[in-house]
């Protein structure tokens, strides 16, 4: 596995590649690798010649300066795991001026509302900062094919609708949520949770899945009610939101409407550690 540190170096490389006329997947990441990310690789590998990652910790995703200082980084460890996966062909992990030549800021996008929805309302700027990064990367790659996870339904939306925007050459492919044998979604932040708290924490699957029970046959004030109650019961646990929103606009929904589709969504603080999830509704 290559392992690229500039932009100059990744250049080269992606010219020798494209000149191969090898077909390259994408799939971006903070690090702090885990078997969700991995997901994204097997996806990649089965539909590309060449599989690339990166590894960049982006300041301006991050609304929260404390939640930037704190977010676990080990570069070493990450290189392992993927050069043991045999799933990565190069991964590239760029210096904060290869991405960012002049100041680490935001372009403002308009994500057609996208990003007003859930998490744009919890984190402002959020959603531009991801933007910036990953149209960046994209030019800097040239992929033909990323790969993002559900796990973050509303990002994978956003980068869909940049890449509509900018017009940039890349197919965006979704790939579904890895869970944990309890069913909690794996997340670089469950590093943070001790084991009784993580396995407490499988409550949010469970209750997605009750969530889907539910749907249907009790109206949505209903559902939202239960879940509600469900998580005043938990000690040391905060529901900051539960709803149920189209899965193409992302607008939260008070009502079924037989032809759409729908999906649920959460954020759950656990002693202070933000978990999020979501599940489509059939
Ligand atoms: P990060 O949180 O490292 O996630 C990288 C990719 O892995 C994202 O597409 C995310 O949705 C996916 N992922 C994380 N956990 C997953 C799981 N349990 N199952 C499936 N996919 C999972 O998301 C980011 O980084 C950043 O915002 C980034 C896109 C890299 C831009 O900085």
């Amino acid at each position: 596995m290559e392992v690229i540190r500039n932009r100059k170096v990744l250049q080269d490389f992606i010219e020798r590649q494209k000149e191969m006329g090898k077909r390259i997947g994408f799939a971006p990441t903070m690090g702090a690798l885990h078997k969700g990310h991995l997901s994204l690789y097997e996806e990649a590998k089965k539909e590309n010649d060449l599989v690339i990652s990166s590894i960049f910790v982006n300041p301006t995703q991050f609304n929260n300066p404390e939640d930037l200082e704190k977010y676990p980084r080990d570069i070493n460890r990450d290189i392992l795991i993927l050069e043991n996966s045999g799933l990565v062909d190069a991964v590239y992990i760029p210096e904060i001026a290869d991405i960012y030549p002049e100041k680490a800021e935001s372009k403002h996008y308009d994500f057609d509302g996208l990003e007003n929805e859930m998490e744009g309302k919890s984190r402002p700027g959020h959603f531009d900062g991801v933007g910036t990064v990953v149209e960046e990367l994209f030019r800097q790659v040239q992929p033909d094919s990323a790969y993002f996870g559900e796990k973050d339904f509303q990002q994978l939306a956003i980068i869909k609708k940049m890449v509509e925007k900018t017009h940039l050459p890349v197919k965006i492919t979704g790939v579904p949520i890895y869970r944990a044998e309890n069913g909690l979604a794996l997340s670089s932040r469950n590093q943070r949770l001790h084991e009784d708290r993580k396995e407490a924490s499988k409550i949010i699957y469970e209750t997605l899945n009750k969530v889907n029970d539910w749907f249907r046959t009790v109206t949505i004030a209903e559902i939202k009610e239960r879940v509600t109650d469900i998580f005043d019961n938990q000690q040391g646990m905060h529901l900051e939101y539960f709803l149920i929103a189209d899965e193409n606009t992302l607008k939260e929904t008070d009502f079924f409407y037989k032809d759409r589709s729908f999906r649920a969504f959460i954020v759950v603080v656990v002693d202070g550690v933000r978990l999020i999830d979501n599940m489509h509704l059939d």
